[in-house]
């Protein structure tokens, strides 16, 4: 069957199983998958990598953008793990960047205009010859207003919380369920009200509450979502 290609833009909340769903979907249709939330936190661990956040966690905000030209992001494809990984300037940085430093710091490096422009722009670039997957947060409002297919992810922050523990846990990483659910909190606090593309869902978004729903029923439900608009 030769059906259109179209983009798919998912949206929402941390940890609330976005990545796992777009990524797990990509795979399915033979779409490019894009983690744009992977570049927002490749340019933060560049920023504490180059003594570029205050001991105030503060981030010395002129200086980053000042760098920002040094800053290349690429994508190395699923290897043997099944996971595409975040290159840094040629450096596979896949784990650090999913740490609780980084996490900590993102959303602050995250409101900043001229980072969220130059990151869109490329965004966009992978998406002009469609047939995309991208998850994010802004993703159906910004970067691809028009794609064909939009989802909003929610959950509450309690489950999005303990399935973050578990991964990080699974992972190796220490952590609590404490600090992780102050940073889903935060995040979101700092997500949901900044000044240049907050999270928000867009008009014609379809929401999915996943608290519900294990990852089979998650993604049966998306696939029928897909098959509805690549079918029309
Ligand atoms: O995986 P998780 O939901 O924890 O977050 P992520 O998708 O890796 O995104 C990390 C952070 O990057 C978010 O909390 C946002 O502050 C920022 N982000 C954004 O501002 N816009 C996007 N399109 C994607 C991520």
């Amino acid at each position: 069957m030769d059906n259109k290609k179209i983009i798919v833009a998912i949206d929402g909340y941390s940890s609330s199983g976005k990545s796992t769903m777009a990524r797990e979907l990509a795979k399915r249709v033979g779409y490019v998958y894009v983690d744009s939330g992977a570049m927002y936190r490749a340019v933060t661990l560049f920023a504490l990598r180059n003594n570029l956040i205050n001991p105030d966690k503060t981030v010395k905000v002129a200086e980053l953008i000042s760098r920002l030209p040094e800053i290349h992001i690429s994508f190395r494809s699923a290897g043997e793990d099944g996971v595409q990984h975040t290159l840094l300037n040629g450096e596979d940085v896949e784990k650090e960047i999913r740490d609780m430093q980084v996490s900590n710091m993102v959303s602050p490096v995250a409101v900043i205009p001229e980072v969220r422009s130059r990151l869109v722009a490329m965004q966009q670039e992978y998406g002009e010859e469609k047939g995309i997957v991208m998850d994010g947060r802004d993703i159906g409002t910004t970067v691809f207003p028009n794609a064909e297919l939009k989802i909003f992810v929610c959950a509450s922050p309690e489950e999005r919380a303990r399935r973050r523990l578990r991964e990080m846990i699974q992972k190796g990483e220490k952590v609590t369920y404490d600090e992780v659910y102050r940073n889903v909190v935060e995040r979101d606090r700092i997500d949901t009200t900044r000044e240049v593309s907050p999270l928000r869902k867009a008009s014609d978004a379809i929401e999915l509450d996943n608290g519900e729903m294990t990852p089979v029923q998650q993604m049966d439900w998306l696939i029928e979502k897909f098959q509805n608009v690549t079918a029309e």
